[in-house]
C-alpha cells in the first residue's frame, strides 16, 4: 500500500552526500572533450577536479561527466526557492497586436529557473487565473521517489484551483537544460512556460554560457480558441519567437533577440523547442555547432552545421567566436513544411549573434549550404546515424523480450460528430484516446488501492521486469482519416533508450536485428517517424504513474497519450496531495465558468 511521504529535513548535510548506491563507471571517451582534462579520473573523490572553462568534465566531490546519474547524484543539502504567479493578461511580442495569454510572473518566457546538480528546487505556483485550473510540469526531471511532483493534472495531481497555490519540491538528480510548462489542457500554448537550467559538468569545454534559446511558434489566435476537437489540422503559425522575441513577418515591428560574444571565446547555447506544433532546424551562420547534450543526457561531442530540435527536445551546443567580428544570424527554420509544422513568416525565425566591438546591425551573413545535407528532414539527429551517442556506455540488454516487445499503435481516428454538428477528432495510442479525470488523478486510485482504472485513462501496467521494451507504430486508421505525421514522443519519469526508428515501415520481429543495443541514444523525447516505428526501452527503476505523449499540444489534447503505472506499491505521496484535490473539487465543476473539453493534459 502507499506510504505517506514527508519531506526530508533540511539539515545542513555535508555537501555531496551520495544520493544512492555508488557505481563506479569509467568515461567511455577521451575525445576532443577531454582537452586539458584528459588525465582526470571521473568519479574519483580523491582527485582534485574543479569545473572550469578548461575542465568542464569535472564537477567535484566524486562527481563528473562520467557519473551514471540514474544511480548516483550529489545531495548538496541546498534548497533553491522560486515563486511563479500565473496571470491572465495580454502580450504583443512582435508588435502585431495583443494576444490573450497566461503568463508566469508577467513575462514570456517565464523566469529561468536555475540550480546546481544535487540541489532541491522548491517552487510555489500561485494560480491567479480567474477561470482556469493549472498544473506545472518540469519537463525531463526524473522525479525519483517524487512522482506526485510531476505536475500532470488527472494523473499525478488534481489541478491547482483558481485562487489557490501549491509548492512543488524535487531533487535535481540530473543536469543540463530543460523547460517547465503548464500540463493543464493546451494552456502552455498561451504562454505558461519558462526554461530550467541545472548546472553540472559537460562533455566539452566552453568559456561562457549564453543560456537558454527557447524557440516557439506563435499564433494569431490563442491555443484555446483553436479547439482541436472541432477542426481537423492545426492552424498555421504566422510567426515564431526566440526567447520571446522576433520581428513581425513584414519586418517593420518587434525586435530580434541578441546575444553578445567576444572574439576568441567559446560559448554554450541551450536550444529548446517550446513549440505547440513546430519543429526547428537550427543553425548559426559561419559557426558550426559542437553538440554536447541531448535532453538531459551528455553525448559524445560531434560537429554539425545545423541540428534538428523537435518539440520538447533540447540540444546544448557550443560555438566558437572565431569569425570576422560582426553580426550573424541565428536561424530556427521549420523544415519540411507541412510535416514539421509550418510558419508563415517569410523572413524566418531569427536572432542575432553579435560580436562585441562591432556595430549592431541586422546581419548580412549567409546560411550554411544545404546541398546533400538532408536539411529539410523532420527526423531526429540520431535518425540513421550514430549521432547523439551518450557519453558513457549504456548497456541495454537484448534479451528474449526484445523479440516480442509490446506493440503500441499510434493512429488518428475521426470518432464522430458532436450534438452541435462539430467533427470530433482524436489521436489514439493502442486504439484509446486518453481522457483524464481532473477530479480523480491516478495517484489517488493508487492511494486507495483501487485498481479499477477507467479505460479512458489508457493505463498500462509496466511489467515486473528490470527492462521494458515498446514499439510505437504509426498506423493508418481503418475507417477514419488516413493521416500520417511525425510525432515527438515524450516520456515522463525516465530517459528512454532509442533502439531504432524507421519511416514508412511496419515493425515485425524480423526488425529486431536492426535495433541498436550498443550505447543507443538516450533521451526523454524522440521522433516517431511518419508512418513508421520507434522502439524504446527503459529500465523499471522509478515508481510512479508516468504519462507518455505526443508533445504536439493539440495532439495530446486530442488524446495522443498513454500512461505507464510502475511499481505502484512503492509510490509515496506528499501529505498536501489530498488538500490540493479538496480545493479543486470545491471549485470544479460547480464554480467553474468553463468545462473540460479535451483530454485534460
Ligand atoms: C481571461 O480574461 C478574459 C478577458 O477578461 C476572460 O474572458 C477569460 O475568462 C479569462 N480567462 C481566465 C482563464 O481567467
Ligand atoms: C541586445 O540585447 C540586450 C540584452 O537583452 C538589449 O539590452 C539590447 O537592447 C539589445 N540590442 C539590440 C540592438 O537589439
Ligand atoms: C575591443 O576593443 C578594445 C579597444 O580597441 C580592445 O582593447 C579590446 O581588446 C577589444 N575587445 C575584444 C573582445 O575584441
Ligand atoms: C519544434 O518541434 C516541432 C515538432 O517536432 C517542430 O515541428 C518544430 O519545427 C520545432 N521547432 C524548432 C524551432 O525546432
Ligand atoms: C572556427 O571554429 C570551428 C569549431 O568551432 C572550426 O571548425 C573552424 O575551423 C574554426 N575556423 C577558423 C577560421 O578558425
Ligand atoms: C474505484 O474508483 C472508482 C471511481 O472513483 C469508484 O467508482 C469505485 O467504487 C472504486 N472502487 C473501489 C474498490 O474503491
Ligand atoms: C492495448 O489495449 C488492449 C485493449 O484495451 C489491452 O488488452 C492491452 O493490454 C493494451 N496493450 C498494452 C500494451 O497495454
Ligand atoms: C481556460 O480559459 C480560456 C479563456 O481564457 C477558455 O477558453 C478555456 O475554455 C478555459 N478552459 C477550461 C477548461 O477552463
Amino acid at each position: 500500500m502507499h506510504l505517506l511521504r514527508t519531506f526530508p529535513l533540511l539539515a545542513s548535510l555535508a555537501a555531496y552526500a551520495t544520493g544512492s548506491v555508488a557505481v563506479k563507471r569509467q568515461a567511455s571517451s577521451t575525445s576532443s572533450a577531454a582537452g586539458s582534462s584528459s588525465t582526470l579520473t571521473p568519479d574519483d573523490a580523491d582527485t582534485e577536479c574543479d569545473n572550469t572553462a578548461q575542465s568542464r568534465q569535472c564537477w567535484g566531490g566524486g562527481f563528473s561527466i562520467a557519473t551514471d546519474f540514474d544511480k548516483k547524484w550529489p545531495d548538496t543539502g541546498k534548497t533553491v526557492p522560486y515563486t511563479l504567479d500565473i496571470t491572465n493578461t495580454t502580450l504583443n511580442p512582435d508588435g502585431t497586436g495583443d494576444r490573450l495569454v497566461m503568463l508566469i510572473n508577467n513575462q514570456y518566457p517565464g523566469p529561468v529557473i536555475r540550480a546546481n546538480w544535487g540541489d532541491w528546487l522548491e517552487i510555489t505556483v500561485n494560480n491567479k487565473l480567474a477561470n482556469n485550473g493549472t498544473g506545472i510540469h518540469w519537463h525531463g526531471i526524473r522525479q525519483y521517489e517524487t512522482c506526485d511532483q510531476d505536475g500532470v493534472p488527472g494523473i499525478t495531481e488534481c489541478p491547482i484551483a483558481p485562487g489557490s497555490s501549491r509548492t512543488y519540491r524535487f531533487h535535481c538528480t540530473q543536469f543540463g537544460t530543460s523547460w517547465y510548462h503548464s500540463h493543464w489542457s493546451v494552456q502552455y500554448g498561451v504562454g505558461t512556460l519558462g526554461t530550467l537550467v541545472i548546472d553540472g559538468p559537460a562533455t566539452d569545454n566552453y568559456d561562457e554560457d549564453l543560456g537558454p534559446f527557447p524557440m516557439t511558434d506563435w499564433y494569431d489566435e490563442t491555443a484555446f480558441f483553436n479547439n482541436p476537437l472541432s477542426r481537423i489540422g492545426p492552424p498555421q503559425a504566422y510567426n515564431g519567437l526566440i526567447n520571446g522575441m522576433n520581428k513581425s513577418p513584414d519586418g517593420t515591428k518587434g525586435k530580434y533577440y541578441n546575444a553578445t560574444v567576444q572574439s576568441g571565446k567559446k560559448y554554450r547555447l541551450r536550444l529548446i523547442n517550446t513549440s505547440v506544433d513546430s519543429a526547428f532546424m537550427v543553425s548559426v551562420d559561419g559557426h558550426p555547432f559542437t553538440v554536447i547534450t541531448s535532453d538531459f543526457v551528455p553525448v559524445k561531442p560531434y560537429v554539425a552545421e545545423r541540428v534538428f530540435v523537435g518539440i520538447g527536445q533540447r540540444l546544448d551546443v557550443i560555438i566558437e567566436a572565431n569569425q570576422t567580428v560582426g553580426n550573424y544570424w541565428f536561424r530556427a527554420d521549420v523544415p519540411n513544411t507541412g510535416l514539421c509544422g509550418s510558419n508563415a513568416n517569410p523572413n524566418g525565425i531569427r536572432a542575432i549573434i553579435h560580436y562585441s566591438n562591432s556595430t549592431f546591425a541586422d546581419p548580412t551573413s549567409t546560411a550554411w549550404d544545404t546541398t546533400g545535407d538532408n536539411a529539410d528532414r523532420c527526423t531526429d539527429e540520431s535518425f540513421n546515424s550514430n549521432k547523439l551517442e551518450p557519453y558513457w556506455d549504456s548497456f541495454v540488454p537484448s534479451n528474449p523480450l526484445t523479440a516480442s516487445p509490446e506493440l503500441l499503435s499510434v493512429q488518428a481516428q475521426e470518432s464522430g460528430v458532436t450534438t452541435d454538428g462539430a467533427t470530433i477528432f482524436r489521436w489514439a495510442i493502442n486504439m484509446t484516446a486518453l481522457n483524464v479525470d481532473w477530479d480523480k488523478p491516478i495517484l489517488e486510485y493508487v492511494q486507495e488501492g483501487n485498481t479499477s482504472y477507467p479505460p479512458s485513462e489508457n493505463l498500462i501496467n509496466v511489467p515486473d521486469t528490470d527492462w521494458t521494451y515498446w514499439v510505437l507504430q504509426e498506423i493508418s486508421t481503418p475507417a477514419g482519416v488516413p493521416l500520417n505525421l511525425p510525432h515527438p514522443i515524450h516520456l515522463h519519469g525516465h530517459d528512454f533508450y532509442v533502439l531504432g526508428a524507421k519511416e514508412s515501415s511496419v515493425y515485425t520481429n524480423d526488425q529486431a536485428s536492426e535495433l541498436n543495443f550498443v550505447n543507443p541514444p538516450r533521451r526523454d523525447t524522440a521522433m516517431l517517424p511518419t508512418a513508421g516505428w520507434l522502439v524504446l526501452a527503459f529500465e523499471t527503476n522509478n515508481p510512479g504513474a508516468w504519462i507518455m505523449h505526443c508533445h504536439i499540444a493539440w495532439h495530446v489534447a486530442d488524446g495522443l497519450a498513454t500512461q505507464f503505472l510502475e511499481t505502484p506499491n512503492q509510490i509515496t505521496l506528499d501529505p498536501s496531495f489530498n488538500e490540493i484535490c479538496s480545493a479543486w473539487r470545491d471549485y470544479y465543476p460547480e464554480k467553474a465558468v468553463y468545462l473540460k473539453d479535451d483530454s485534460g493534459v
